[in-house]
C-alpha cells in the first residue's frame, strides 16, 4: 500500500492517505508525552513495540466481536486502518484506582475499586482534557444517545477481553483509555492500545510495565514495553 499525503501528526502517531479512501496508514512514532506535553522526551523504538502490541489486541478483539480500524500490519511502524472521524472522546476504565483517580478523589494507589469506572473525557489539548459526563456529551453534540450507548457497551466488553487477555499473561489490567470513531455509520474502536494507553502491573510483584515509568522517571522503559511486547506476541 503506497503511502500518500501526510494528514494528521498527533504526539505519538502519524496518519498518511492511500490510494483507498477508506483506508489511511497509522504510523507509530518513538516520541513520548505526559501531562498533556509538559513533559516531552521519546523512548527508543517505542513505534514498533506499540505498533506490535496494538496489532496483536487489535486482532484479538476482533476475533471477539468487536469491531475496529484495523486492517493489517505493513511494517514494523505501519499499520493499515479504516479511516474514521474520531468522535472527540476519551474513554477511560478504571479497575484498580491510579493516576488521576487518586489525584482527584484521594484514593491510595492500587485501591480496589467496587466495580469497573468508565469516564467520558472531552479530547481538547487547549482545555487539558477535561472530565466529563453523558449531559456534557448530548449537551456539546459530541455524540448521539445511541453513540454513548454503544461507547459504553464495546468499552465495558472491552474491558472484560482484555482484562482476561492480559492476566493470562500475567499482567493486571489497572485501566486503560479508548478512542473510537464513525465509519460509515457506525462506531468503531480506533487509535491504539499499548503501554501507553493502559496501565499494566505485573502479577506478583506490582510491577508497573507502562507509560508510568516515562510519567515518573522510574526507569528501564524500553525494557518494560519490550516485556510487554514479549509476552502479547509469545
Ligand atoms: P489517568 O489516570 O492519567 O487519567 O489515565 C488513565 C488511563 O488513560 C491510563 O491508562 C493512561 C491513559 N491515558 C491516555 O492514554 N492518554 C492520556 O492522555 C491520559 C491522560 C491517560
Ligand atoms: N498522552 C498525554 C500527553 O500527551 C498524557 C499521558 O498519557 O499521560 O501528555
Amino acid at each position: 500500500m503506497e503511502k500518500g499525503a501526510r494528514l494528521y501528526e498527533g504526539k505519538a502517531k502519524i496518519l498518511y492517505a492511500t490510494s483507498d479512501p477508506d483506508l489511511v496508514i497509522q504510523y507509530f512514532k518513538d516520541d513520548a508525552t505526559a501531562f498533556n506535553a509538559a513533559k516531552k522526551g521519546t523512548v527508543q523504538e517505542k513505534g514498533i513495540m506499540n505498533n506490535k502490541i496494538s496489532s496483536r489486541i487489535f486482532e484479538f478483539l476482533e476475533k471477539e466481536g468487536i469491531p475496529t480500524h484495523f486492517e493489517k500490519m505493513l511494517s514494523d511502524r505501519e499499520m493499515l486502518v479504516k479511516k474514521v472521524v474520531i468522535v472527540p472522546l476519551e474513554v477511560i476504565v478504571r479497575n484498580r484506582a491510579a493516576g488521576s483517580l487518586c489525584r482527584n478523589y484521594g484514593l491510595q494507589e492500587g485501591t480496589t475499586l467496587s466495580c469497573p469506572v468508565l469516564e467520558f473525557c472531552y479530547k481538547r489539548d487547549d482545555l487539558n482534557d477535561p472530565l466529563i459526563n453523558d449531559y456534557h456529551v448530548l449537551a456539546l453534540n459530541l455524540a448521539t444517545e445511541q453513540e454513548i450507548a454503544d461507547l459504553k457497551k464495546y468499552t465495558l466488553k472491552i474491558n472484560e477481553l482484555m482484562t482476561k487477555f492480559f492476566k493470562n499473561l500475567n499482567l493486571e489490567l489497572i485501566d486503560f483509555k479508548l478512542e473510537f470513531g464513525r465509519y460509515k455509520g457506525k462506531i468503531i474502536l480506533a487509535d491504539e492500545i499499548s503501554p501507553d494507553t493502559c496501565r499494566l502491573w505485573e502479577v506478583g510483584t506490582g510491577k508497573k510495565l507502562d507509560k508510568d515509568r516515562f510519567r515518573h522517571d522510574l526507569g528501564n522503559i524500553e525494557e518494560a514495553y519490550q516485556e510487554v511486547l514479549r509476552r502479547v506476541t509469545k
